[in-house]
């Protein structure tokens, strides 16, 4: 089965492509080259034994992704590629929904003009209201509450009527709650551009001493320890749930909505803890002013994925912390 990763040279999608060319599966990637390297395909080798093919190509250029759907004959789609930074989405909203959204219709017009007729989408527990109690099922309030995560709700909706429309399509639309960690290799993990904005990198550089001090947004939240409390999914679960997705994709009619989390939720505090027991003392901190936005306590209810997917997480926090650690030591890039 051929099957084209759009986005697939950043963190999950590149990844997914490991765990899905473990499987068996033929597996393309096309990326803008954005928000990743063009060193990472080189890196899925190492890690593979194969040399994965890749075409630059940008999801707004038309007329370029037509000619790939023409030229090769996919017999499903995992959309990663997207802009994904809540901050920079509130400052430039027109930049995502332009990138994220026309991005997606470019990509099923193509799909549609060529018949290809499977689509994974990559969206986020960000699209689950604020208003919602944990553990959040798939049927939860949804209410996003920055232009990032109204573009991955919009795109759902676009899905589902797309799917509507065309009685042929499926999809499964995939809802990440917090992925962290790295591949095993140490080769391949979370690299963002700049300061981190999300709690693993950030930790992971304090760490490697690429960065002072952890600021613990706030510890005034009603949790145990009044830290925020999330649902930490290790990458490469995460990666393998796309596997189980494209096996069972077959089964279903019209679209699906699956959470991928593991069900427990650990607070800021507890992976600062579980990270200095595995790794050492290595991270300082200390508390600073809440983050705009931020909710207490959000986690997954895995019940639907766990029944119909047959997905199961096996990494424990501990795995996610080295993981991490491990990586950013041996990312030397900054
Ligand atoms: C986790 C917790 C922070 C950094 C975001 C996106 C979501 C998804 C995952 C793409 C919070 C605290 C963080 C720091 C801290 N991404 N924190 N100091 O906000 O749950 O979700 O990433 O889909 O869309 O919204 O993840 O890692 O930013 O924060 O105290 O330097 O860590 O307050 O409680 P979040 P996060």
């Amino acid at each position: 089965m051929k099957v084209l990763l759009t986005g697939g040279l950043g963190y999950i999608g590149s990844h997914t492509a490991v765990e899905l060319t473990n499987n068996g599966y033929e597996v393309e990637i096309l990326d803008n080259l954005y928000n990743s390297s063009r060193r990472t395909l080189g890196k899925l080798k190492k890690i593979t034994g194969k040399a994965i093919k890749f075409y630059k190509i940008d999801l707004l250029n038309f007329k370029a992704l037509d000619k790939l759907f023409l030229e090769n004959k996919y017999d499903a789609v995992i959309h990663f590629a997207g802009l994904k930074a809540v901050g920079e989405s509130v400052e430039k909203p027109l930049l995502y929904y332009e990138n994220n959204i026309t991005g997606t219709i470019n990509l099923l017009k193509a799909m549609q003009k060529h018949r290809v007729n499977q689509l994974i989408f990559s969206s986020s527990a960000c699209v689950y209201s604020n208003e919602n109690v944990a553990p959040f099922k798939e049927d939860a309030k949804l209410s996003p509450i920055n232009p990032y995560g109204r573009t991955k709700l919009f795109i759902e909706e676009i899905i589902k009527d797309y799917c509507k429309a065309n009685k042929d399509f499926k999809s499964i639309i995939l809802r990440y709650f917090n992925p962290i960690g790295a591949h095993d290799s140490a080769l391949i993990g979370e690299d963002p551009n700049g300061i981190p904005n999300n709690l693993m990198p950030y930790i992971s550089k304090v760490a490697n001493g690429k960065l002072k001090i952890l600021n613990i947004f706030g510890d005034d939240y009603d949790t145990p320890d009044g830290t925020c409390i999330r649902d930490y999914i290790h990458v490469v679960d995460l990666a393998i749930g796309h596997v189980k997705a494209l096996d069972h994709i077959n089964k279903i009619t019209g679209y699906e909505i699956y959470n991928l989390g593991t069900g427990q939720g650990y607070s800021v505090l507890d992976v600062v803890n579980a990270f200095n027991n595995v790794c050492g003392n290595l991270v300082k901190y200390k508390i600073a002013p809440r983050r705009e936005g931020d909710s207490a306590c959000v986690y997954a209810c895995p019940d639907k994925s766990k029944e119909e997917l047959n997905f199961k997480t096996t990494k424990n926090l501990n795995d996610m912390c080295l993981s991490a650690y491990l990586f950013e030591k041996n990312n030397k890039k900054r």
